[in-house]
């Protein structure tokens, strides 16, 4: 059974010009989903919604079959679903050790050696680490959540390409390692080679390869 769906989601910012209309979607647990498409064909408005950061206009995003709009939105982002941005979003003024005990209170710090860092490093300010161990922070930070389900827009987009593709690596083998279900937004066809399943989105419609 998928641990996320999507039933005729459809959304709009202004009702003459549709984002999205009818798109039903399953993802599964342990898999690895890279939705690639033209900037501003409506990744980030997916993953949003996804996400439970907004609301669709119609249809419903189910989480193992519950309509998330009914368990509450809440509930959902605190319990269902983990995010990894593009600009890492950590907290600024605190360790990577520190940023991962936010999410879970009794976590070994051993799991952001297992992500790359040194025990040195998982104990400095985080803006003394460079863009990709920033970033293998909040791959940590994510694992760390009992959540299922990680989003990520465009995550190595301010990562070089070596960086992006170690980093997008290693996401993808913790994450399967651990039952996750992973989508991932990008640009980047060197992302989408590491994928299960590769979702291109065009003028609102879907296309599954
Ligand atoms: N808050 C908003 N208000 C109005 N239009 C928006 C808003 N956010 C995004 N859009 C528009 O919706 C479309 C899809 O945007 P987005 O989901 O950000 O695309 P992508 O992530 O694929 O680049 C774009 O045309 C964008 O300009
Ligand atoms: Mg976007």
């Amino acid at each position: 059974m998928s641990v996320l769906s999507t039933k005729d989601l459809s959304y709009y910012y202004f009702s003459d010009r549709m984002i999205f209309e009818n798109l039903n979607m399953e993802f599964e647990r342990g898999k690895v989903y890279v939705i690639l498409g033209a900037s501003g064909s409506g990744k980030t408005t997916l993953l949003s919604l996804l996400g439970g950061l907004d609301t669709p206009k119609g249809g419903q995003i189910l989480f193992e079959g519950q309509d998330i709009a009914k368990m509450g939105l809440t509930r959902y982002r605190h319990d269902c679903v983990s995010f990894i941005f593009q600009n890492y979003n950590l907290i600024e003024y605190m360790t990577p050790f520190e940023n991962v005990q936010l999410v879970d209170a009794h976590a070994s710090p051993d799991i952001l050696t297992q992500v790359g860092l040194t025990s040195d490093e998982a104990h400095r300010n985080v803006l003394k680490l460079s863009g990709g161990q920033q970033q293998r922070v909040a791959i940590a930070r994510a694992l760390a959540s009992s959540a299922p389900v990680i989003l990520a827009d465009e995550p190595t987009g301010n990562l070089d390409e070596d960086t992006a593709h170690d980093v997008t690596a290693l996401l993808v083998e913790k994450a399967k390692s651990m039952n996750k279900c992973v989508i991932i937004v990008s640009h980047s066809n060197e992302v989408a080679a590491m994928a299960d399943v590769i979702i291109c989105f065009s003028h609102g419609k879907i296309e599954i390869a």
